[in-house]
């Protein structure tokens, strides 16, 4: 899978403001960096960016999936989304986490029926300040992620995003090499833990920017970045996947 940069627009968007976001995509964006990108609008407005998009190698993705589809009241199931046109999921956001309670053992369901239905994802895991400062992130990732992998079958439409909790929305992340070390420990104990002993791209979440990414992107182990306040503004979205794409590694 090669999509590394990816925008989450969380509960913003409007049909107005998202041709808006296209226009200025358009005229920022370097063509060869556009196969790496991928946004996630509202539900909502799935459809219309799916529309918007249609000439352009930019691709479409939910914020989230229902695990099942049926008797669910208010739920968006997996062949909806992809019935339309999406090709690609977030699961797992710290938000979905601790606003709407979902738990790491939901979020492998929904991670199964992705990957039933061929859908590629991003799983979220991060830490809280808590954890952070009490130095006990490795451990709580590592149950994160053995909760909802284990014994699972990965595929390169698997990806994990490393997102602090802390680190979102804040302007405070972590030291690129920090970021760097989790990384590596993460890719690891998914190989350890996953099925079929698979090696994701793990890409960082919290506080990027075009200001701050050049230096994230020089990191072996940051393989792209889940961008939230800065993808609102297409510009500014494109010049980060453009420094992706010049990255020196
Ligand atoms: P941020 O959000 O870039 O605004 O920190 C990232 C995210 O929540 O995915």
């Amino acid at each position: 899978m090669s999509i590394s940069i990816i925008g989450n627009w969380k509960s913003n968007g409007s049909l107005d403001l998202n041709k808006v976001w296209v226009k200025d995509f358009l005229n920022s964006i370097n063509s060869s960096a556009i196969q790496d990108t991928a946004v996630c609008p509202p539900f909502i407005y799935l459809e219309q960016m799916i529309d918007l998009t249609s000439d352009i190698d930019l691709s479409i993705g939910s914020q989230d999936i229902d695990s099942s589809n049926g008797a669910r009241t208010g739920s968006i199931s997996v062949d909806a989304c992809k019935d339309i046109g999406c090709t690609i999921s977030i699961i797992g956001h710290s938000e979905r986490r601790a606003l709407f309670h979902e738990s790491n053992l939901e979020i492998r369901d929904k991670l199964i029926a992705a990957h039933a239905n061929n859908m590629q994802v991003i799983l979220c895991i991060g830490e809280t300040k808590e954890h952070h400062l009490s130095g006990t992130t490795n451990d709580f990732l590592q149950n994160q992620i053995t909760e909802s992998l284990a014994n699972l079958e990965l595929s390169d439409r698997f990806m994990i995003a490393y997102e602090p909790v802390w680190a979102i929305g804040t302007g405070d992340t972590p030291q690129s090499s920090e970021i760097n070390a989790i990384h590596k420990f993460i890719k690891d104990i998914v190989q350890s833990s996953s099925k079929n002993n698979f090696t994701p791209n793990v890409i960082y979440g919290g506080s990027v920017s075009s200001k701050n990414a050049e230096v994230l992107f020089n990191e072996e182990h940051i393989d792209g970045a889940l961008i939230g306040g800065a993808s609102l503004n297409g510009k500014e979205f494109a010049q980060i996947a453009n420094i992706y794409k010049d990255r020196g590694i």
